[in-house]
Formats: structure tokens, C-alpha cells, sequence
């Protein structure tokens, strides 16, 4: 009898011990997807940067407030910096002002016209109080992505945006590949109706990735997955023609693929940050 109650306190105190070593390998894991599952990124970032309030505010006439804003985003785009870049170029090659920056390959002077105006010759649009902001995809190497084209007859959401399904159709993926799309909108009602019209460049490009160029896990060795990249993932700028001044405007962007589904609450796939510049 004695023997037996003994066996059954150890069993129970093996469950125990077990359920909370479950628990908390569950919770962490829980967290660690959540948060490291295809992550879209939103740069320039302050020091302050967190995901629940990323503001980027400043004021156009006053150079000390936007210049933190331009080496932010020099500092960001330096790991991008070539003399011969790719075509189409997979983000601006220079960040150096034209003025400082006088013997820039032909190439690359090619690229940064692409890539205007979001390049540091005109500060990113920081000076002029049409800011640009860069996005790019991180932790997609256990991720293989079912893109949205129309090659299958596998539908495409109505609510997408007009400017992607016109690229779909007028570059068929057969010809010129798939692309992971990309839109970013106000987040509210009254943040559509501040955040005037939006620009994605390069212009004329496709407004997303292309997943030739995503280091997604279809392409990688199953060993590699967990190594940083060798070459920084693309990236797409969002050009910020005429926001409203002296208002706080929440911005979301978001990430157009069959396999991610869209949850306002969700921070896979999807970014959001606010955006506020000064009369
Ligand atoms: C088009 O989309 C489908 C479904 O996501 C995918 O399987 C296919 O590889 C894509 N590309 C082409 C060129 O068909």
C-alpha cells in the first residue's frame, strides 16, 4: 500500500514537472514563430523602435529635425552600397548626397535615377516633407511562398489592390516571374484620407519581391537555414507624395501571398508604423 501511493506521487509529480516543461516550451516557440515568421520591415527605424509605436516624425523646414531621418536611412542602406549594380537595381547604390559624391559609376547614376526620389541626393524626401520609407522581407528561410499570379486559375482576392492586378496581368509570372506584393494604405478611415497618394519605386517596376531574388526555403539547403544571408534581402521604397501635415497618420503595409492570411492583428506579413511631419 505504502509502495504504491509512493509510485502514484511520482508519477503525478513526472506529469507535472512535464506539463509545465511542455507549457514553456510551447509559450516560447509560440512567441518565437509569432514574431520571427516572415517579418515585413519598415525602415529608417528611430532608437526607440518598437513594433507598437514607430513613429517617423519631423519637420521639412527644420534640417535638425529630418537629418537623424536621412543618416538613419544612410546608415541602413549602406550594406546596399555597389559600384555595379544589378538590373534592376536592388536598392539605391550610393548613400552619398551627389554633391559629395562626384565620380558615381555611370551605372550606378543610372540606378539612383530609378530609385528617385528615394536616395539621398534629395534626402530621401525628408527635406521636403514627402518622406520615402524602405521595406524588405526578413526570416523567410523556412518559408516557401505561394504567390498570387495569374498563370493558375486559383482566384485572386477582390480587395487586392488595382495597381498589383494590373502588373499581374500586364507581366504574366511565365515571362517575368513571381512576385511577393507589397501595398501599404492609412490604416483607419480618417488615415486614408490624410496619407495622399502613394508612390512604390522604383517606378514602373512591379510594387513587391521578386521571389527570384527572396532567399526563401526552397532555395536554400536545409543545413544554411539558420546562416544569415550573404547578400541583403531587396528591397521596394514607399514614396509618401503629400501626407497631411500636423496629423498622426497610422500607416499599414502589407504582404500579398495565397499561403499568408490577413489579420489586423497579426504582424506576419504585415508592418504598420505612423507617420507625423510638422507644419
Ligand atoms: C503562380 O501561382 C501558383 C500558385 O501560387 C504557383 O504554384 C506557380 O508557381 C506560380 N507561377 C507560375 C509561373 O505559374
Amino acid at each position: 500500500m505504502g509502495l504504491e501511493k509512493r509510485t502514484v506521487k511520482i508519477i503525478v509529480i513526472v506529469a507535472v514537472v512535464l506539463l509545465v516543461i511542455g507549457a514553456i516550451l510551447g509559450l516560447i516557440l509560440g512567441l518565437l514563430l509569432h514574431q520571427r515568421y516572415v517579418e515585413l520591415e519598415v525602415w529608417p527605424r528611430s532608437e526607440e523602435y518598437t513594433w507598437e509605436q514607430p513613429l517617423i516624425q519631423f519637420r521639412p523646414s527644420d534640417t535638425g529635425s529630418w537629418h537623424p531621418w536621412y543618416k538613419r536611412m544612410n546608415d541602413f542602406l549602406r550594406a546596399y552600397e555597389t559600384t555595379i549594380p544589378e538590373d534592376p537595381p536592388r536598392a539605391p547604390c550610393s548613400t552619398r548626397n551627389r554633391r559629395d559624391d562626384p565620380i558615381r559609376s555611370n551605372n550606378c547614376e543610372i540606378a539612383m535615377r530609378m530609385w528617385g526620389p528615394c536616395t539621398a541626393d534629395e534626402f530621401y524626401g525628408y527635406s521636403m516633407g514627402r518622406p520615402c520609407v524602405f521595406l524588405r522581407l526578413n526570416h523567410i528561410h523556412y518559408w516557401v511562398p505561394h504567390p498570387y499570379n495569374v498563370s493558375t486559375s486559383l482566384s485572386i482576392p477582390t480587395e487586392m489592390p488595382e495597381n498589383i492586378k494590373q502588373f499581374m496581368m500586364q507581366r504574366p509570372a511565365q515571362t517575368y516571374g513571381d512576385y511577393v506584393w507589397v501595398s501599404c494604405g492609412g490604416e483607419y478611415n480618417s488615415d486614408k484620407e490624410n496619407i495622399g497618394p502613394i508612390q512604390y519605386i522604383p517606378a514602373g517596376l512591379p510594387p513587391g519581391f521578386p521571389l527570384s531574388r527572396l532567399h526563401t526555403a526552397d532555395k536554400i539547403p536545409y543545413a544554411n537555414r539558420n546562416l544569415p544571408d550573404q547578400v541583403p534581402p531587396p528591397l521596394i521604397a514607399v514614396y509618401f507624395e503629400n501626407p497631411r501635415r500636423e496629423v498622426l497618420i497610422n500607416v499599414e503595409c502589407r504582404i500579398w501571398t495565397r499561403d499568408i492570411y490577413y489579420d489586423q492583428s497579426s504582424r506576419v506579413g504585415r508592418a504598420r508604423f505612423e507617420l507625423f511631419v510638422n507644419q
